[in-house]
C-alpha cells in the first residue's frame, strides 16, 4: 500500500488514554478505533482535545496512561518521525507549508523518506492530477498561494508517501465552500483507493455524509460513537455540541 510499508492495512486502536500539557490531563481516558478501510472521524467542539488526541497518537504528546496499538505493535509514545515509517501520515491543522519553498520543493520534502526517486516522480505526478492546481503553480512560492491552495499543498505534501493510513486535523477549516467539498472529494478518493482516514472535524454533516463510523470528544472524553447514521440521527447531540440541527 505505502510505499514505505508494504504491509497489510492495520487497525488502530487508542485504548483508555489519558494525555496532556504540563500537569493537566486533557484528554481523560479516550478509547477509539479505526478499522482498517474506513473513514472514521472525531467530532468536537474548539478545545475539546482533538489535536491533542491526534498529537498522542503520533507522539508529539506523552500518553500518560492508557496504550496505542497499530495491528499488533505498540505505538504510545514512539517517536515521531518513526509515525511516517508505519505507512501513517499526518496532515496537521492550519495547513502549514513552508513558504519560501516552491510548491515542487514542499512536496519533494514530502517525499524525503522515500529512496526510490522514480517512485517519488510516480508520486508527484499522481498528486498533480489530483491537484491540477499545484501543477500549474509548481514553480511558485508556496508563501504566494491561497490559504486554499495551502491547504491543498500541505495535504499533497502529507501524501508523498502514498500513505496507508491518514490523519487529517480539520482540513476544512477556514476554507471557502469549494476548497471544502474538494477536501472531502480527496478524503472520498484515498477510500475508494482503500486508504484509511481518521478524520477530525467540526464540519459535522459533511464529515457523517463521508465517514463510516465517528466519536464525539467533549471537553476530553468521548460522550457518543457510533456509525455516522447513527451519529446523524442523533439530534440531540448535534443540538447540544454544534449548534446545528
Ligand atoms: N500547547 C498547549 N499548552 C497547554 N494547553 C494546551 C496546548 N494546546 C492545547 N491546549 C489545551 O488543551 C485543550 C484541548 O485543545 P486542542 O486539543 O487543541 O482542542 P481542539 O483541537 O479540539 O480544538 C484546550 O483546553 C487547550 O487550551
Ligand atoms: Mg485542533
Amino acid at each position: 500500500m505505502s510505499v514505505l510499508s508494504a504491509e497489510a492495512p492495520r487497525k488502530l486502536s487508542v485504548i483508555g488514554i489519558t494525555s496532556g500539557y504540563d500537569r493537566a490531563d486533557v484528554l481523560k481516558s479516550v478509547s477509539i478505533e479505526v478499522k482498517p478501510g474506513t473513514v472514521t472521524c472525531i467530532l468536537g467542539a474548539n478545545g475539546a482535545g482533538k489535536s491533542t488526541l491526534i498529537r498522542a497518537i503520533v507522539g508529539l504528546n506523552r500518553v500518560r496512561s492508557g496504550s496505542i496499538f497499530f495491528g499488533g505493535e505498540s505505538i504510545a509514545n514512539i517517536p515521531t518521525h518513526q509515525i511516517a515509517t508505519l505507512g501513517i501520515a499526518t496532515i496537521p491543522e492550519g495547513n502549514k507549508v513552508f513558504p519560501k519553498m516552491t510548491v515542487l520543493e514542499n512536496l519533494r520534502v514530502g517525499g524525503l523518506l522515500v529512496r526510490d526517486e522514480r517512485k517519488v516522480l510516480q508520486q508527484m505526478d499522481k498528486m498533480f492530477q489530483t491537484f491540477p492546481r499545484l501543477k500549474e503553480r509548481q514553480n511558485q512560492l508556496a508563501g504566494t498561494l491561497s490559504g486554499g491552495e495551502r491547504s491543498m499543498l500541505s495535504i499533497a505534501r502529507g501524501l508523498m508517501t502514498d500513505p496507508g493510513f491518514v490523519i487529517f486535523d480539520e482540513p476544512s477549516l477556514g476554507l471557502s465552500p469549494l476548497f471544502v467539498s474538494e477536501v472531502f472529494n480527496i478524503v472520498g478518493k484515498l477510500k475508494e483507493a482503500g486508504v484509511t482516514v481518521l478524520l477530525v472535524e467540526q464540519n459535522v454533516r459533511q464529515t457523517l455524509n463521508i465517514s463510516d463510523y465517528g466519536y464525539v470528544l467533549v471537553q476530553g472524553e468521548v460522550v457518543a460513537e457510533g456509525t455516522s447514521v447513527e451519529l446523524k440521527q442523533n439530534a440531540e447531540l448535534h443540538e447540544a455540541y454544534f449548534g446545528v440541527h
